[in-house]
């Protein structure tokens, strides 16, 4: 709006995003992790942040039920409110990297244009995508929190891969096939990518 557009001027910093990696020690970076409700990105995220965290990298973990409880607590899920989630969460990320920090994200994410969106706030350069590939029937199986249930039996709109839409990821960096890959062996996929990326650019 007008008010603002005229009112507020970005202040510039005196101490710059490399100036702090430079203190860190490694590049920053967003490891962002997307799959369907239960299927175990949470767990991926959380195993690739302790084993970076144990060699001195600095991480920060962001997961959807944690934020959705917190900052984003007055969002839903239809597809508007899902794109406003992942938009305030990548402007998040953004703070997160200026500050020199590997932030581990977990978040469905279930649509394209969402993605897009969030790669373009938090720049394709800073961006690891990895796409925990879990079968709809294997997640409602496991059905953990059991919202698959209530999704079926109508207690729950709007719910991803029942009534609300995944679109597969296909450009992203990584794909884990859970079903067929040992959690290990995926943790050390991601580590060997992410460990690339914030040596070297
Ligand atoms: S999104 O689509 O990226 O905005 O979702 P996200 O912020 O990751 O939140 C997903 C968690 O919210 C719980 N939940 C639902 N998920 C999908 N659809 C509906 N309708 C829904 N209602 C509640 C669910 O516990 C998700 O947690 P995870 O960890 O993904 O299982």
């Amino acid at each position: 709006n007008i008010l603002t557009k005229n009112s507020i001027s970005p202040q510039e910093y005196t101490v710059s995003q490399e100036q702090r990696s430079a203190l860190k020690g490694h590049k920053p970076l967003v490891v962002w992790f997307s799959g369907l409700s239960g299927s175990g990105k949470s767990t991926l995220a959380n195993l690739v942040e302790k084993k970076l965290f144990e060699k001195g990298i600095h991480t920060y973990s962001l997961d959807g039920d944690n934020i959705r409880t917190g900052l984003n607590k007055n969002i839903g899920f239809t597809s508007e409110e899902r794109s406003e989630n992942i938009r305030r969460i990548a402007e998040v990320t953004k703070l997160f990297i200026d500050s020199g920090t590997v932030v581990i994200a977990a978040f469905i994410t279930p649509l394209k244009a969402d993605r897009e969106t969030l790669k373009q706030i938090v720049g394709e350069h800073n961006f690891v995508g990895v796409f925990v590939n879990t079968s709809l029937e294997e997640c409602e199986r496991r059905d953990v929190k059991d919202l698959y249930k209530k999704a079926r039996s109508g207690e729950i709109k709007n719910f991803t891969g029942i009534d609300a839409p995944y679109e597969k990821p296909v450009d992203f960096d990584i794909t884990i096939n859970t079903e067929s890959c040992p959690t290990e062996e995926a943790v050390e996929r991601i580590l060997v990518v992410v460990e690339r990326r914030i040596i070297s650019r």
